[in-house]
């Protein structure tokens, strides 16, 4: 019998969370439920999804910044097509394939000065287990300093590097000689540099969660410090480089000149997963320096033509749309609206970011009822009143947000790099009523407290 991929999806298209409770995470399903995002969608497009009622939603999630260029970008979906039907010979393993080369010329071109080796990978934390691997190859030295906060994915080696508890819990023990710094304490910084045995210090130039933006001179001071100690210097750029934070990479804010960046997510177009570290040569040399060590690191999908393909649609999009530049002008516009709702909604402790990589930190409410309200909220979970602002926007607006973090009153936002005056009018509408609504403690963002603090109490 012939396979046809549309019959299975409408034979099967209302099992999905009963498949996912039976087969992949109940709880994650459940959570689904709880916060109602259980939505069965059925299509997506640029910066939107609809569901099967034909409700549309703007997905202020983006695929944790996937979906840089909107969902389905007719240039990169025509890639895609074009790449399958040549059939071309892909993953020969024993040849050294053009469109990675391609690739690997492209990126180069956008990188600081210096960086003009990639290896390929297929995600963000691929990249960084491999950055950490090489960073300690080329030093010879063992140690790998981090920022309280980070996250650098959930890989064993890369969750050695997250800075904070919620993820690593239960997973014990991690790979050693890793160790958390305090963002902006450069004296705790190079305590542990002069000591001399750092490979690298890792940072995302904003961290994702939390939206947390280090003070003006913090990284260009610590990039100096690493240099002075013989220290490496990497820049995580997997969520926001590739034109989220308003720059192609997040670092040229500071006109960092890293010595590794890694990139993930977008770079496959919405597409394939496909990530890269690019580096100085002096490291890739070090790593596979002899014929003999040619092969010594290498992941099976690496350098596949189908993510390459994507890879370069990708960055031939960014370049005709001016995506970077379109990030940049849309962020300042975004976040002078969020700016202005903070001076009206005390409820707003700050509004941050760059580009499309919005913070905005919610703090207790001044009348006493709400206080109450939020008080006991807090104390079933941290970071639960976002929650219901997170349902709140979902339920009422159609908007899909996320809490920034475990245990934080953050909510982040990360939309495409394609939205403009439409989407921007939509999200302060939308949080202007939903924070209008926080002030009133019989209203509809509180009337689903008590079964959340239920929920988290069972939990
Ligand atoms: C900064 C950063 N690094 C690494 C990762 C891990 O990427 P992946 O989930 O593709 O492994 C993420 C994921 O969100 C990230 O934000």
């Amino acid at each position: 019998m012939a396979f046809s991929l549309t019959q299975l999806i409408e034979e099967r298209q209302a099992d999905q969370y009963d498949l996912h409770m039976r087969y992949i995470s109940p709880h994650m399903a459940r959570v689904q439920q709880i916060i109602g995002f259980d939505k069965i969608y059925t299509r997506g497009q640029g910066a939107y999804l609809w569901d099967e009622d034909g409700t549309r939603y703007l997905d202020l999630l983006a695929g944790y910044s996937v979906f840089n260029l909107g969902r389905g970008h007719p240039v990169v979906r025509q890639a895609m097509i074009e790449f399958l039907s040549l059939d071309r010979p892909t993953l020969v393993k024993m040849d050294c394939p053009l469109l990675a080369g391609l690739l690997a010329e492209q990126l180069v071109k956008r990188m600081p000065p210096g960086l003009d080796a990639i290896f390929f990978a297929s995600s963000g934390a691929d990249a960084v287990d491999t950055a950490v691997k090489f960073a300690r190859c080329a030093t010879r030295r063992p140690r790998v300093l981090y920022l309280d906060h980070s996250f650098h994915g959930l890989t064993l080696g890369t969750l050695s590097l997250n800075g904070g508890d919620a993820f690593r819990k239960g997973f014990s023990p991690l790979i050693p000689d890793t160790m958390a710094v305090t963002m902006n304490d450069l004296d705790g910084l190079e305590r542990e540099l002069r000591k001399g045995n750092v490979a690298a210090f890792i940072v995302e130039p904003i961290q994702g969660k939390g939206v947390y933006i280090p003070e003006k001179s913090y990284l260009p001071e610590a990039q100096r410090l690493c240099r002075k100690h013989g220290a490496l210097f990497i820049c995580d750029e997997v969520q926001v480089g590739l034109g989220r934070a308003g720059r192609f990479l997040c670092c040229e804010h500071w006109n960092l000149e890293p010595d590794m960046v890694t990139i993930a997510k977008s770079l496959g177009g919405g597409y394939v997963p496909v990530s890269a570290v690019i580096m100085r040569r002096e490291i890739n040399n070090k790593v596979f320096g002899t014929l003999k060590r040619a092969q010594v690191h290498s992941t099976t999908f690496g350098q596949n033509d189908m993510g390459m393909a994507a890879g370069l649609a990708t960055l031939a999009v960014m370049d005709q749309e001016q995506i970077v530049e379109r990030s940049a002008a849309v962020g300042t516009e975004l976040l002078a609206r969020l700016a202005a709702l903070k001076q009206r909604h005390e409820i707003i402790a700050d509004v941050r970011g760059r580009g499309l990589i919005v913070g905005i930190e919610f703090r207790p409410p001044g009348a006493l009822a709400l206080r109450a309200a939020w008080t006991a909220i807090e104390a079933a979970e941290k970071g639960l009143f976002t929650q219901l602002v997170v349902m709140s926007l979902m339920r009422d607006h159609h908007i899909m947000t996320q809490v920034g973090g475990p245990g934080v009153n953050i909510i982040k936002l990360l939309p495409p790099l394609i939205i403009g005056d439409e989407e921007v009018e939509a999200i302060i509408s939308a949080f202007e009523a939903v924070l209008e609504e926080t002030r009133n403690i019989r209203g509809k963002v509180w009337a689903t407290s008590a079964e959340l603090i239920q929920q988290a109490i069972s939990a």
